[in-house]
């Protein structure tokens, strides 16, 4: 490429790389450094998959350019870095001839009314899930009551003693319900906001985790220690990262790595408003990822993948997020799963 349209391409706005016919990076312009987290000195000569780890449809367009020597246009595809970004974009792929045939592949976000799209869904989800749960639990809660008292009094007339095993069964499993429940009646209203450091959290949250599945586990921790404070529930906050810790580790059968990244995120929009600082706390395990058919619905009540889960964590995890005007998102596959969690900065 001559250095004049070089140059050029340097000052776009837009991402764009230059590949070969064996799909091999030529050149890429700092937007799309930006945009891809990646630079680009390293990557020259380098397949594309060194960028993205999965290329499967971008290749498709190049193959469709390439083979009616046409530009061709890919409205809807979904990218994932190696930094685990998805990227929603349309891209454009121009053949062109240089000293050999090349591939010019233009991108453009479509992030963002994509991601305020799915906001808005999460927002009306936690507030639907919210009430469901509080009416559920409030209707389970008052028959207990009546259950655990009969099966008292039957124990109080039986005169086999090895019947008792029974009724307290049923006043055992009783309470196990009723606490379930209150748990669901409580965590509504009463936050507590203060400055906290979520490293603090995040250390919490490993300690606990550990004692409980001592062995197997490894906690690996890549914190940015130069994050500011966060406003906001200390408690609540625990009880989020340790949902989504403890669903990786149970994922794992306690086995395997889970990697705590922090970093700060810069001009993020979250339910509509523009924060200047924000961060990013990320949860990455690299076990058997989430089944296929839960995808869509983990964030649901009584949603589990678990005989012996409740389908409870992940939903309070993100009623709690939401209290704090933050999101939660996943990325799951098998070998890696990345649960991130934004939170806005005051
Ligand atoms: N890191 C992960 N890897 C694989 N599957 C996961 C992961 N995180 C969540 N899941 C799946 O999502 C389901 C829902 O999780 P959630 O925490 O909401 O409920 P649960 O863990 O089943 O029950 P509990 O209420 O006890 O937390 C899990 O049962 C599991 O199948
Ligand atoms: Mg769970």
């Amino acid at each position: 490429m001559s250095d004049f349209s070089h140059l050029t391409l340097d000052y776009l706005a837009t991402a764009v790389i230059l590949v070969d016919g064996e799909s091999r990076v030529i050149y890429l312009n700092p937007a799309a450094e930006n945009l891809f987290e990646v630079s680009g000195k390293n990557l020259i000569t380098n397949p594309l998959q060194l960028i993205f780890t999965d290329t499967g449809q971008l290749a498709n367009a190049m193959q469709r350019a390439l083979h009616n020597n046409a530009s061709y246009i890919e409205h809807d595809l979904m990218l994932m870095t190696h930094a685990h970004n998805k990227l929603h974009v349309r891209c454009t792929v121009t053949p062109v001839q240089f000293d050999k045939p090349c591939l010019v592949l233009e991108f453009h976000p479509m992030d963002r009314p994509l991601k305020l799209a799915r906001e808005e869904q999460m927002l009306d989800q936690t507030q639907a899930n919210r009430l469901l749960l509080r009416n559920l639990a409030h209707e389970i809660k008052n028959p207990l009551g009546g259950i655990r008292g009969a099966a008292q009094l039957l124990e109080q007339e039986l005169d086999k003693p090895g019947l008792r095993e029974y009724t307290q069964v049923i006043v055992q499993e009783a309470d196990r319900l009723r606490t379930l429940m209150e748990k669901l009646l409580t965590p509504q209203g009463h936050t507590r906001h203060s400055a906290l450091n979520i490293h603090e959290v995040l250390e919490r949250v490993r300690s606990v985790v550990l004692a409980e599945m001592p062995g197997g586990l490894t906690i690996k921790r890549d914190y940015d220690i130069s994050l500011p404070a966060l406003i906001g529930d200390k408690e609540q906050l625990i009880q989020v990262i340790l949902n989504v810790v403890r669903n990786a580790a149970q994922a794992m059968h306690g086995h395997g790595r889970i990697i705590l990244r922090t970093r700060i995120a810069r001009q993020v929009t979250l339910f509509k408003q523009r924060h200047r600082l924000a961060v990013m706390v990320q949860i990455i395990d690299n076990g058997p990822g989430i089944a296929p058919e839960l995808r869509d619905k983990i964030f649901y009540p009584l949603v589990s993948g678990r005989a012996d889960g409740h389908g409870l964590g992940l939903t309070l995890a993100q009623d709690f997020v939401s209290q704090h005007r933050g999101t939660i998102e996943f990325d799951s596959e098998p070998g890696c799963t990345c649960f991130t969690v934004m939170l806005p900065l005051p």
